[in-house]
């Protein structure tokens, strides 16, 4: 019990990039027009499909149980303090659920393997380089509030607790850096920044935290926006590019500067090749996605992803 705990969760060798090539062949193109769709929309929201993806993930591997809602029975993860007022896209996947259960002329699709196409999906539209995704992950029947508050990582940690972290997901001090890389998309909230801009100012390049000062002060304005790095609907290295010059907006993204040993300039290393980073954000993301899927007879395929099927 002890020693599979310690050991690195499976890394789902049941997934396949065609499982669904049979029973439902225009599941994978509808899902990306879909999607496509939303970001046209508002442009934000490929950053929103790609942390979905994440935290869903990051809580009892990736099983869509982020997206129950809550019942008399169960409080799920929405609300939890990583997740509330924070993760969005929940529309948009309802939206691509019902459509897939259309096209697929019945419950094929599992609202887990969605979230897995959709950060992919996200991550085209928005300039990256595409990857297989790998399918055949159920739905989770229920959802931790607790769990999800305990299993994502917060802004404020440093460099071992980050790396703790991802090492409980059998992930590695590579894979942190690297995926950390999914800020190329997306804004974080001034009351997740404030921190560092008033107290990390020795490690800050001054006229990025003067323009900062201006948007989140030092109290009030909690849910005021800033980029994650300076081109926040491009997949790019501009984050790893800003981190080497002081422009990092989180704690914890700064603190990939603080690595020691063989692999010390990973930051530098994907700011200086654009190329790498492209084909290794994949590869860590078909990895991160495959962090203890229900497989099997294990779970369901849910028929609306925000409740457990019925009966
Ligand atoms: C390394 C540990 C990580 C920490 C501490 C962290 C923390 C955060 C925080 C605090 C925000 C802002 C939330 C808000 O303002 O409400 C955020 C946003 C975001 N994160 Fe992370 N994150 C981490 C890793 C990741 C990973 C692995 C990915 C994806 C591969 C990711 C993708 C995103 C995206 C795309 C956004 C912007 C979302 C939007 O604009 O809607 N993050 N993250
Ligand atoms: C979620 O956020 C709302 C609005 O900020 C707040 O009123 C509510 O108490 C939060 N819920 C939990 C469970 O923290
Ligand atoms: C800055 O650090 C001090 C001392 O640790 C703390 O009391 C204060 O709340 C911090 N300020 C911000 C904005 O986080």
């Amino acid at each position: 019990m002890a020693a599979a705990a310690l050991a690195s969760p499976a890394l789902g060798q049941d997934l396949t990039p065609d499982f669904y090539s049979e029973t439902c062949p225009d599941a994978l193109s509808t899902i990306k027009l879909l999607v496509g769709a939303a970001i046209l929309r508002e442009p934000r929201m490929g950053a929103s499909l790609v942390r979905l993806h994440f935290h869903d993930c990051f809580v009892n591997g990736c099983d869509g149980s982020i997206l129950l809602d809550d019942t008399d029975d169960m409080v799920g993860e929405k609300l939890a303090k990583p997740n509330n007022n924070s993760v969005r896209g929940y529309e948009v996947i309802d939206t691509i659920k019902s459509a897939v259960n259309m096209v697929c002329l019945g419950n094929v699709v599992s609202c887990a393997d969605i979230l897995a196409l959709a950060a992919r999906d996200s991550i085209v539209a928005l300039g990256g380089t595409s990857y297989d995704v790998l399918l055949g992950r159920r739905d989770a029947t229920s959802a931790s509030m607790d769990d999800a508050n305990n299993d994502i990582p917060t802004p404020f940690m440093d460099l071992p607790a980050l790396q703790d972290n991802f090492e409980s997901h059998g992930l590695s001090l590579h894979d942190l850096v690297v995926l950390s890389g999914g800020h190329t998309l997306g804004y974080s909230r001034c009351l997740f920044f404030r921190g560092r801009l008033y107290n990390e100012t020795s490690s800050l390049d001054p006229a990025f935290a003067a323009a900062l000062d201006e948007r989140c002060p030092p109290a009030g304005d909690d849910d005021a926006l800033a980029s994650l790095d300076d081109t926040p609907t491009t997949v790019d290295t501009d984050y790893y590019q800003g981190i080497l010059q002081g422009r990092a907006l989180l704690h914890s993204d700064h603190q990939l500067l603080y690595q020691q040993g063989a692999d010390d300039d990973l930051v530098k290393y994907y700011a200086d090749n654009p190329d790498k980073f492209w084909e290794d954000f994949g590869a860590a993301m078909v990895k991160m996605g495959s962090i203890s899927p229900l497989t099997g007879d294990d779970g369901e395929i849910r028929e609306n992803c925000r409740v457990v099927n019925q009966e």
